[in-house]
């Protein structure tokens, strides 16, 4: 195994399990001797960690394969850049990126990356052969081990992988491949070191993090699998981890438990994203959602009853096939009726392969537009409202880094709200309790009151 310094540029695309998936690549080639760096321009190795859910999110990687062509011209002469494009548009597309895009050395699979120093040997030796984009997930998390690189306070962890549920917008199934959890002991290995490196909060992930039922741990077999919520208490029990968050949940998998894991487990932060994308039973019905509206806010209402602080953030499509102006009012209704602290909306975008792009009444363009501007305005309302509703509260804040200010920290509510305060520098990597005095749509703003020991 070579040891010689070489440059490592990754960029991430898509969601939070790509994040997790890069710091992972990181990890699995630093032994290599690659190091990061900010800048794609003189690097040994540039992965692009792609995201295939939206059409926009898929070209981009073109354009930016387009951008690094003469940066690997100009390498050519002092040893060469090798160029990985890995995440769910390798998945979907596999060979045919590097037909279209020969610049590209290879191309890996979400669940392959612990392979990446065989196929960066590999693509050395001939172009052609560097490509795996099986689907070998236990695989993947027993070679990657616990050993990770972390920095700052709060980690992703992924607990669980792929999704089942085939909605009918939806490209995941396809690239993630089926459900399958995580053994309890091997997360709680990882948790266990990130907590040894100094991590305060963790936020399990998975494209349907709520469907989690992973094998016990050792001696409790006899129990069958664990759920989320049996998950969440566990992980709470570990010495030095203070917040614990998971994401994303679909509303078919919200069993009680884990609505009683947010009143049992103060550690469980009350901010919680449960992606509804619409509010008609009709368009919910042809997305293939498996609920009703409903369905979605007897189980906010039931949050609410048993952790009345909690604040929801969702995901909404505008304009899915079908979508008649009642159909988008009844969004607008379950919006104005839930009240999202944050709620991300987005145009529907065909994607190849999915049951969606096949249907023949697809929405106009400039309508899918009107709509998710309105949608929008509403969603920014709530926003704005409930940031302004924190100012004479006094919230737990994890301190992560000195803020643009002298003398100011950075850090975050249990709400996500960035939240700036003056505040020493001892605090940073710890919860300190700030009275809110001010706030804006993305960020809030206060004076110190003192530390504090719990989470929430
Ligand atoms: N597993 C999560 C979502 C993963 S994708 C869930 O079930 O909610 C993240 C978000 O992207 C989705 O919630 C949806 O709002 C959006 N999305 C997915 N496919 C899309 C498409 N074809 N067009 C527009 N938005 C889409
Ligand atoms: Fe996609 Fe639906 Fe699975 Fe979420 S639940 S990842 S939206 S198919
Ligand atoms: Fe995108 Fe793949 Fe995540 S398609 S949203 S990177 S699972």
């Amino acid at each position: 195994m070579s040891t010689t310094r070489k440059r490592l540029f990754i960029k991430t695309y898509g969601c939070q399990m790509n994040v997790y998936d890069s710091e992972r690549m990181k990890d699995v080639l630093t032994p290599l001797g690659y190091e990061s760096t900010d800048t794609p321009d003189g690097a040994d190795l540039v992965i692009l960690n792609t995201c295939h859910i939206r059409e926009k999110a898929a070209e981009k990687v073109y354009s930016e394969l387009g951008r690094l062509r003469p940066l690997k011209e100009d390498k050519a002469a002092s040893g060469g850049m090798t160029i990985a494009v890995a995440g769910c548009v390798a998945q979907a597309e596999g060979a045919e990126i590097m037909k279209r895009a020969p610049v590209v050395d290879l191309v890996v699979g979400p669940q392959t990356y612990h392979k990446l120093p065989e196929l960066i040997a590999k693509a050395h030796r001939a172009k052609g052969e560097a490509l795996d984009t099986e689907f070998e997930v236990e695989d993947k998390f027993d070679r990657l081990g616990n050993d990770r690189q972390v920095e700052g306070y709060s980690a992703f962890v992924t607990v669980q992988e792929g999704c089942d549920k085939f909605c009918t917008f939806c490209v995941v199934p396809y690239t993630r491949g089926a459900e399958w959890s995580r053994p309890v002991d091997q997360i709680v290995g990882e948790v266990r070191a990130l907590a040894a490196k100094g991590i305060r909060e963790v936020t399990l992930l998975g494209q349907n993090v709520n469907a989690f039922h992973g094998a016990a741990p050792s001696g409790r077999e006899a129990d069958g699998p664990w759920g989320l919520g049996q998950l969440v208490r566990h992980i709470a029990l570990i010495g030095g981890i203070e917040r614990i968050r998971f994401t994303t949940s679909h509303p078919r998998d919200m069993d009680e438990d884990l609505i009683q894991a947010f009143a049992d487990t103060p550690k469980l932060m009350p901010y919680f994203h449960l992606p509804v994308q619409s509010g008609s039973d009709k368009i919910l019905k042809a997305m293939n959602r498996q609920h009703e509206a409903a369905d979605y806010l007897t189980t906010i209402a039931r949050l609410r009853e048993v952790r009345p602080d909690i604040a929801i953030s969702g995901d909404m499509i505008v304009g899915f096939p079908g979508e008649t102006d009642a159909d988008f009012e009844a969004t607008m209704e379950l919006v104005r009726e839930v009240n999202y602290a944050s709620c991300f909306s987005f145009k529907y975008s065909k994607r190849p392969g999915t049951p969606g792009a096949a249907m023949f009444n697809q929405v106009d363009e400039a309508v899918k537009g009107e709509r998710l501007a309105a949608l929008q305005a509403l969603l920014d309302e709530q926003q704005i409202a409930f940031n302004t509703s924190m100012i004479g509260k006094t919230l737990p804040v994890l301190f992560e880094k000195p803020g643009r200010l002298e003398g100011q920290l950075h850090g975050r509510s249990p709400y996500l709200q960035s939240v700036h305060a003056h505040a020493p520098a001892e605090l940073i990597g710890q919860i300190a309790e700030v009275e809110i005095e001010g706030a804006s749509r993305n960020a809030l703003s206060g004076r110190l009151i003192g530390p504090k020991r719990s989470a929430a």
